[in-house]
């Protein structure tokens, strides 16, 4: 909670005088700041949280349609928390980072059960809630309900390593107290909400990464990367090492029908929850995987250039290698687990955006080989 003490910072931040620094950035909100996001208009603590979790890793852009659907669907915490988490995961694919979303599915869960179906207006229990970090928390409950809480999303970790010219990887645990203790600082109890969103999107609009427009920028004044010549020397880098690669064969097996096998993944890891093709090591040919995995012959069709995706740890090169399966009688369906999935008629399930790309390379590919 943002109190008005006093309390220690940084030495070179004191050279920001609290009040001007606010004063600067509300008066930049009033003119320039974003008043109609669509998670703006009616700001339960429901939606607004729904849209942050969205946001988190996501561009405001790419989010908008995401959030319109998802509202659409799950208009009320009560019907998400009804919802099966493969409805929520498909209103999901394509977004990314489906953690993020079994998270949500399970906190609307616990929300019905411990609080009533009711979110709670309450810091600790809602940072105690699945997916939901300090800064997340303190986003909800100050744009839903005008509450003081202190934000350190990207944007203002951005937008406060320039204009105190903090040095060191933002990760640091070193780091993150000192730009927690400047965030409480220069966070008002009055107009929590404009200055909040003011600062995100100072980051996301003004203060970018790669190309600051430090003169439309009400903070330059003071700004300390700016005097110092160079703002995209902050945040720090951080040094790391190359991403290992992992090497795969995606299997699109296809029945007498043009159905693609499809398979739940686990819960954890990366896609987690959603439906994808098996994977198969580079070291096993694609038909002994089919004899020994769903006792079928497998005939290769085609085997489809590598494509490389890159998660947080490391790259994922993917080999999609098309397959006829000559008698999938004997195959072991589950339609928990495994099924086939017709992608003339799809239903609905959760799928990653690079998996629904292949599948609709693959249904091209068929159509024009029977069309
Ligand atoms: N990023 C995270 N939360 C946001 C919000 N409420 N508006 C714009 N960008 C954001």
């Amino acid at each position: 909670m943002v109190t008005e003490q006093v309390e220690s910072v940084p030495e070179r931040s004191t050279r920001v005088d609290r009040d001007l620094f606010r004063h600067r950035v509300l008066a930049w909100y009033r003119l320039s700041g974003r008043k109609d996001l669509p998670w703006q208009r009616q700001t339960t603590p429901y939606r607004v949280w729904v849209s942050e979790i969205m946001l988190q890793q996501t561009q405001v852009k790419s989010v908008i349609p995401y959030f319109q659907r998802f509202m659409e669907q799950f208009p009320t915490l009560q019907q998400l928390a009804d919802a099966s988490l493969d409805q929520v995961l498909h209103h999901w694919s394509g977004l990314g980072y489906y953690a993020r979303a079994r998270n949500l599915h399970r906190a609307a869960g616990e929300i019905q059960s411990r609080y009533g179906g009711k979110f709670p207006q309450d810091y600790e229990r809602v940072v105690a809630l699945p997916g939901i970090g300090r800064s997340t928390a303190g986003a909800i409950l100050s744009l839903s309900l005008g509450k003081p809480h202190a934000i350190l999303d990207g944007n203002v970790k951005r937008v406060l390593t320039r204009c105190f010219a903090l040095v060191g990887w933002t990760g640091q645990a070193a780091v993150q107290r000192q730009l927690w203790q400047l965030a409480e600082r220069l966070t008002p109890i009055e107009q929590v909400r404009a200055y909040n969103q003011a600062m995100m999107d100072l980051g996301a609009t003004i203060c970018t990464r790669s190309a600051p427009s430090c003169s439309h920028c009400p903070l330059a004044a003071a700004c300390q990367a700016r005097e110092e010549g160079n703002p995209t020397a902050y945040p720090t880098p951080r040094r790391r090492a190359p991403l290992p690669v992992k090497a795969l064969q995606m299997l699109l097996l296809l029945d007498e029908n043009n159905a693609v096998l499809l398979e739940r993944r686990p819960p954890s890891g990366i896609w987690g929850g959603l439906w994808c093709p098996p994977e198969c090591v580079l070291t096993i040919a694609p038909e002994q995987w089919c004899k020994s995995y769903l006792g079928s012959e497998g005939q290769v069709i085609e085997q489809w250039p590598v494509r490389r995706h890159t998660f947080s740890h490391f790259h994922l090169d993917l080999t999609p290698v098309v397959i006829r399966l000559k008698n999938t009688t004997g195959c072991v369906m589950d339609g928990d687990c495994r099924v086939w999935y017709n992608t003339a008629k799809p239903d609905a399930r959760g799928l990653a955006a690079p998996v629904a790309r292949l599948i609709g390379e693959l249904k091209e590919h068929l159509t024009g080989e029977t069309g």
